[in-house]
């Protein structure tokens, strides 16, 4: 049963990553296209603060973080098991995944609201 369910989160995170990654995509590689300004403008280092600041941004960008490190990493997890593990081994694979994926979620939550409290000039 909890295996289905974090099968099932697996597979239901994936329209979140479609949208928010195609929009990331669409911003750091189209941006002529969608926003009408150059690509090196759209990922220049003050328009990345300036578009920091908005809550939205911090949001979303947060919420593909969870997803795609959950879809990634839950996905390596499967990969994984079907080595011939000893249930000492599976264990292990599981809490090393979940421990790295906490850090990770943790460090890039944090520069995601580093830039959204980010002031220039201090
Ligand atoms: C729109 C983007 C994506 C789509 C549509 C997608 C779709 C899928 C689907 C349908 C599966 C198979 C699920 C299953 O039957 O159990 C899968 C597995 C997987 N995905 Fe994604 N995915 C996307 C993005 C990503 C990203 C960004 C990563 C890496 C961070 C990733 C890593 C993986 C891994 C490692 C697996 C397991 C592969 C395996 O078991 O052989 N995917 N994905
Ligand atoms: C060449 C490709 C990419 C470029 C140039 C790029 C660029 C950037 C930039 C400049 C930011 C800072 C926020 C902003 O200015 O909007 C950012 C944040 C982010 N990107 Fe990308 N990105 C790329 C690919 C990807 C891919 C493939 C993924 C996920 C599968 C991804 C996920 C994220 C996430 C989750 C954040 C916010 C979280 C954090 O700051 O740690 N990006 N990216």
């Amino acid at each position: 049963m909890r295996e289905t369910r974090l099968w099932s989160l697996h597979l239901l995170v994936i329209p979140i990553i479609a949208i928010l990654l195609g929009a990331h995509f669409a911003l750091m590689h189209y941006a002529p296209i969608f926003y009408g300004v150059s690509v090196e403008e759209a990922r220049n280092f003050e328009t990345m603060i300036e578009r920091g600041k908005s809550v939205a941004q911090l949001v979303l960008y947060i919420l593909l973080l969870a997803a795609g490190l959950y879809h990634g990493l839950y996905g390596m997890r499967g990969i994984l098991r079907e080595l011939p593990l000893t249930p000492a081994l599976a264990k292990l694979v599981d809490w090393g995944i979940l421990s790295f994926g906490i850090f990770i979620f943790a460090l890039g939550a944090y520069v995601t609201w580093w830039t959204f409290s980010f002031k220039i000039g201090g």
